[in-house]
């Protein structure tokens, strides 16, 4: 028995195959619960499937509005004892009626060194902007995007002939390394956060 995690992903799944991975590894001590997708036509729900995961598409055009698709997202994920939620590519905004329910309990991967360069495109904003260095963050989610306390980083070297796309392909090797090790260190109980700062126990 480890820590119940839920997994929320909109698309390809690569994060959600690095979780996997290390997971049947016997690296991480979590069980993973459930995978939900807003997007029916996601990889990330076929995978989960073909590892044996419950995955479920819970379709946002179903519900009024974003408060109350969230509170079904929670009511789902709390009904199958989920304490750690990892958005692993979820592409919407979490309301602060999700967050209430898990506090401090929302981890996301985000494809940058934040503050810098948050939202959508984030490899490809780095790219434009002419950086040096970028990388990979996960943190902490609150209500705003991509604002929450900072887990930890990976730093990547953007090189001379890079394109947003052979750069998004070096930060994912990282981001692949990053969110298991991360989700590893909080199901350990190693994991403090005061205010913004997040301290790792070693
Ligand atoms: C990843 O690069 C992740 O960091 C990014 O989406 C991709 C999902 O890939 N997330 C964001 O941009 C969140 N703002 P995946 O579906 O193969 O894991």
């Amino acid at each position: 028995m480890g820590l119940p995690i839920g997994v929320l992903a909109s698309g390809r799944g690569s994060n959600l195959e690095a979780i996997l991975r290390a997971w049947e590894a016997g690296e991480l001590p979590v069980e993973l619960k459930m995978v939900i997708s807003d997007k029916k036509e996601a990889r990330a729900l076929r995978i989960a499937a073909e590892h044996g995961v419950p995955a479920e598409f819970l379709d946002p055009k179903a519900f009024p509005d974003r408060v109350s698709y969230d509170l079904a997202l929670a009511a789902r994920l709390k009904a199958a004892g989920v304490e750690l939620v990892v958005l692993a590519g979820y592409m919407r905004i979490l309301s602060q009626a999700f967050l209430e329910q898990f506090p401090l309990q929302v981890i996301n991967i985000h494809p940058a060194l934040l503050p810098a360069f948050p939202g959508l495109g984030a490899q490809k904003q780095a790219w434009e902007y002419g950086v040096k260095i970028t990388g990979c963050t996960v943190h902490f989610v609150d209500a705003g995007v991509d604002t929450g306390p900072i887990i930890a980083q990976a730093a990547v070297a953007v090189e001379d002939d890079d394109t947003p796309e052979t750069l998004a392909e070096r930060i994912l090797e990282q981001e692949h390394r990053l969110l298991p090790e991360v989700i590893r260190w909080i199901a350990q109980g190693r994991v403090r956060v005061r205010g913004r700062r997040v301290y790792i126990q070693k």
